[in-house]
């Protein structure tokens, strides 16, 4: 009786983390809680940052594999020194992350969208673009899709990066520590916005970024057979993704820590190494 009550409720964690959730029920916030709102029968979270300080979720859960929509509205108007972040990471000095952050700027000037990959503690992975478009206009979906084979950031269904699983090559890989996902809007003035030339103008304050129809299509720590069947378990890029990928980073890529000789002057990660097709 008890394994079949464990496997009824395991199926229906699992089919309803699979639709786009409430943020009421799958998220708590932890930080600037008495500014920070959930609104629209749970579909829309909004963060708020000002002097006192920002704001910020965690989910409820912590997932290990999975594939995580969000869509984001960004502060508005001069945003400089500000940013906004969704990711996903484990706790502790060997963590593991996933990151998407936006790094504001003055009106009319451009986000910068910094990624980055923490596995075992070691980050040092960022890639930044710009984006395509206004992110402050419009919701727009950023996604991570996160399988044992590689770790995917996308940019409303174009992928923008690709991690590949090349433990084989002695390259650690994030994959037996379970991730919460977290978002948070907080000041970041001594960094942020041209290197941290330009400081966060108090006067706009309070600044706003939105969130919402967060979907969590993910697995627990405990990988079941219906989590592995699910497609993203195994997805891959497609010709046509790569393609895409290849645009996007031909056109908008900045920074790319693989081709930072400079920084890496001992030598580049391992990694940047390898031929693409590995
Ligand atoms: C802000 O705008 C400047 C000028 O266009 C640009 O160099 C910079 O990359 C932008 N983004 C950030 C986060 O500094």
């Amino acid at each position: 009786m008890w394994v079949v009550w464990s496997l009824v409720s395991c199926l229906a964690l699992l089919i309803r983390s699979a639709h786009g959730g409430s943020f009421y029920q799958d998220i708590d916030l932890i930080w600037g809680q008495n500014k920070a709102k959930i609104m629209g029968n749970g579909r829309l979270l909004e963060l708020v940052l000002d002097r006192e300080s920002g704001s910020g979720f965690k989910s409820k859960n912590d997932y290990l594999f999975g594939r995580i929509d969000v869509q984001l509205k960004l502060v508005a108007g001069n945003s400089a020194g500000t940013v906004t972040t969704f990711y996903m990471t484990s706790l502790g000095d060997a963590h593991d992350e996933i990151d998407f952050e936006f790094l504001g700027n003055l009106s009319g000037d451009p986000y910068v969208l910094h990624t980055n990959i923490y596995a075992q503690g070691k980050g040092n992975r960022e890639m930044q673009f710009y984006l395509w478009f206004d992110p402050t206009r419009n919701f727009h979906t950023y996604s991570i899709l996160w399988n044992p084979q590689r770790i995917i950031f996308l940019v409303d269904g174009i992928p923008i990066r690709e991690f590949k699983n090349n433990e084989a090559a002695g390259v650690p890989f994030p994959r037996s520590q379970a991730m919460g996902i977290r978002g948070s809007l907080w000041d970041a003035d001594n960094w942020a916005t041209r290197g941290g030339l330009v400081k966060t103008d108090w006067s706009q304050a309070p600044f706003r970024a939105f969130y919402r129809d967060l979907a969590i299509d993910a697995c627990a720590w405990w990988t079941s057979p219906a989590c592995a069947a699910r497609g993203w378990y195994r997805q891959g890029l497609s010709r046509r993704d790569q393609r895409r990928m290849r645009w996007v980073q031909r056109r908008y890529m900045i920074y790319d820590y693989c081709k930072d000789v400079k920084r890496f002057w001992q030598g580049l990660p391992r990694e940047c190494k390898l031929p693409a097709a590995a």
